[in-house]
């Protein structure tokens, strides 16, 4: 039997809510694999499963992106065998130090890449790989502007973006924050005087993308930042969810268009996931785009990683270590 633990949120909540506990891991069931953890990705999206912005039964076991080794296999699993090294961004229960996952859903770590900088990468790295390649055939000269660009996916989808020519007007919460960011124009300040600033950087026209995982506190301003029938990718909520609009916003705006992806929809089956993790895993060989760990806490203060990233406190990826 392997001595196993996990935090879970116990209610909905605060960090507060985060706690640990002990569990038996089940044995793999058909097409499951058992891993032994060794490093997990936070992300956002863990925050609103533990406030119930997402839906989860209670208690949740938290956290969606982790890697380890391969320790038991269940029957009909093809192509994985004990001792791999594999990772997964799907389902719940990553904040664990074991974990049972589906095979379909678990990517082979490249040698290349160590545990650490998988756990940082994979879910931010996916992300910015459909953003960057599946939304709207992009070419050089287009123009983006990308907020949050010092954070997780902000600074894996910069660096993408700019090596297809892209150029990108960056936006991040402090001057410390941009200044660590390389884009064209890389910006800081209120979201209130965020367009005009766009619109002067881009001889009054607008950009032609947005990227905004802000959500309600930045809304306004990337619509308004769009050139005539720009695209406004709407995929995150981290200042809260954006509330019901006004399709006649859109018309007024210059015919825009909106779009509200999520990475699983882009990686729904074992193909599109493999795909998306080699594009991904060719640009991190190739150099493009890196692992920026900008901080890694112990698995057990999940909680002070989870304030630290909603206080915006945090730069690139933040890791949990069990
Ligand atoms: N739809 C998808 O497929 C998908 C997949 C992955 C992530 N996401 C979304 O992408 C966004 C980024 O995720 P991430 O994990 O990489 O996080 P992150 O960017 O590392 O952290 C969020 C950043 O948002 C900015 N922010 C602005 N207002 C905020 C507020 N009121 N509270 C907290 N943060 C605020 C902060 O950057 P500044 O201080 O620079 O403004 C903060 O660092 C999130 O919205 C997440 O849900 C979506």
């Amino acid at each position: 039997m392997v001595d196993a633990w996990r935090m879970v949120a116990r209610t909905h909540g605060g960090p507060e809510v985060i706690a640990r506990e002990a569990f038996v891991p089940d044995a793999p069931d058909e097409g499951q694999l058992l891993i032994a953890q060794e490093a997990i990705g936070l992300n956002f999206i863990d925050t609103y499963y533990r406030t119930g912005l997402y839906p989860a039964p209670l208690p949740i076991a938290l956290g969606g992106e982790s890697v380890g080794t391969v320790i038991a296999v269940g029957r009909g699993v093809t192509g994985f065998s004990e001792g791999d090294r594999i990772g997964t961004v799907s389902g719940l229960g990553a904040y664990a130090t074991h974990r049972i996952i589906p095979a379909a859903q678990a990517i082979k770590i490249p040698n290349t890449v160590s545990a650490q900088d998988a756990a940082a990468m994979m879910l931010k790295g996916m992300t910015a790989c459909y953003l960057a390649e599946d939304m709207i055939a992009l070419k050089p000269g287009h123009i983006a502007l990308v907020h949050a660009a010092a954070g997780g996916v902000g600074s894996v989808l910069v660096p993408w973006l700019r090596d297809k020519g892209v150029t990108v007007i960056a936006h991040s919460g402090s001057p410390e924050k941009a200044a660590s960011v390389d884009a064209d124009h890389s910006l800081h300040g209120p979201f209130e005087n965020l367009a005009s600033i766009v619109r002067r950087r881009t001889d009054e026209v607008g950009v032609d993308i947005v990227y905004d995982g802000i959500g309600k506190d930045s809304w306004t301003a990337s619509l308004a930042s769009l050139k005539r029938r720009g695209l406004m990718v709407s995929f995150g909520n981290a200042s809260g969810a954006v509330p019901p609009v006004n399709l006649l916003d859109l018309s007024k705006g210059g015919s825009l268009y909106v779009t509200r992806p999520t990475l699983f929809d882009y990686i729904a089956t074992p193909d599109d996931l493999a795909r998306c993790a080699e594009r991904l895993f060719d640009r991190m060989s190739r150099g493009v785009v890196k692992a920026t760990i900008g901080q890694s806490f112990p698995l057990a203060s999940a909680a002070d990683a989870h304030r630290a990233l909603e206080a915006r406190r945090t730069t690139g990826s933040t890791i949990l270590l069990p």
